[in-house]
């Protein structure tokens, strides 16, 4: 193995117990800001129709489009959830792992003011940017707060809505995350998840298989992930919820991937930038190339089926 294959292969950002990994990686990523520059307030793949695809390579448009096609996302999940399905708009709204808000500031606009989203992360500069943006934008319907998904300070029977996109990946008890959404979840409430999951086993993964998979845990603080059927066995294991369903959006999502690297090439001139005035200085340089290489790893994994991009939906039983 060359050595650039050696390093660009050691694990730069590995999950660690008890260490609060999570929280200090996206400390990191706010401060750094190169993310919310390339992804916008959106730290989630984004909902692909034919024209965005047509896009991703055009230099003018393809910086827009990827950032609309998270918004598209976050419809296409809000009507998949069947949140509405009853008639009613749901009135106390939770974002398990809300990045830096966006999805919560768009809810808290789309469903109005008589409707309360709460966002939740384990980075405290994430809730104060977050808020900033939510202050700049004039919502007041939209609170952040900095808490530990397996540890909510919530009572029971609390949200109508309890939405969890692209945290379950960093969640090291997959049961205790589903368990605690049920949790503050209202009775006749619905709980929507979307999370980056691997295939079901069996059949048991190759050697070939287990290999990739510990790069995707270990790259960006996974400590492992699970399948779609997992989850939708979580959900039944807590007993309180119904109308269970799971589904694959890999189609749907898997262009963000590569479109991630294009932004980046259409416009690389803030990584230039940073290389020269933030405190690593070139280093900066050296860490993008592995963003690069695990973006593109990620499409591969997705691509060939050892990972799936999970949805799981679910409305909590009547007491
Ligand atoms: C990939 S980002 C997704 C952000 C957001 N949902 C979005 O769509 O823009 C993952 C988020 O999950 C949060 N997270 C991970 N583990 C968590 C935990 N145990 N409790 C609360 N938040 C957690 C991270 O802090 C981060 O904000």
């Amino acid at each position: 193995m060359s050595v650039a294959a050696f390093l660009l292969n050691k694990p730069s950002r590995a999950y660690q117990a008890g260490e609060n990994t999570v929280g200090k990686e996206y400390d990191a990523w706010t401060e750094e800001g190169i993310l919310e520059y390339y992804w916008g307030e959106h730290i989630h793949l984004g909902f692909y129709n034919k024209s965005d695809i047509q896009n991703i390579k055009n230099p003018i448009k393809s910086s827009a489009v990827f950032k609309e096609t998270k918004y598209k996302f976050i419809d296409e999940m809000y009507k998949w959830s069947g949140a509405e399905a009853g008639g009613n708009k749901p009135l106390k709204v939770l974002d398990v792992g809300c990045g830096i808000g966006g999805t919560s500031r768009y809810l808290a606009k789309k469903l109005g003011g008589d409707t309360k989203v709460t966002g939740i992360t384990l980075s405290p500069n994430q809730v104060q940017r977050a808020t900033e943006l939510a202050k700049e934008k004039g919502l007041d319907n939209v609170e952040f707060k900095v808490m530990d998904a397996l540890k909510m300070e919530f009572p029971d029977n609390t949200f109508d809505l309890v939405w969890g996109c692209e945290s379950g990946e960093h969640m090291p008890d997959k049961y205790k995350y589903v368990e605690e959404m049920t949790r503050v979840l209202k009775p006749g409430g619905t709980l929507v998840i979307a999370t980056w999951c691997q295939r079901e086993t069996p059949p048991e993964f190759t050697e070939s298989e287990k290999d990739k998979l510990k790069f995707l845990y270990e790259e960006w603080a996974h400590p492992y992930f699970i399948s779609i059927e997992e989850y939708e066995r979580h959900c039944k294991k807590t007993g309180k919820l119904e109308a269970i369903s799971g589904a694959n959006w890999v189609k749907e999502t898997i262009h963000a991937w590569r479109h991630s690297i294009w932004v980046g090439i259409w416009d690389p001139w803030i990584v230039i930038w940073k290389g020269f005035t933030s405190k690593v200085g070139p280093w900066i340089w050296w860490k993008v190339i592995r963003e690069i290489v695990t973006l593109e790893r990620m499409h591969r994994a997705f691509d060939s089926g050892l990972m799936t991009y999970g949805m799981i939906r679910a409305k909590k039983q009547q007491a």
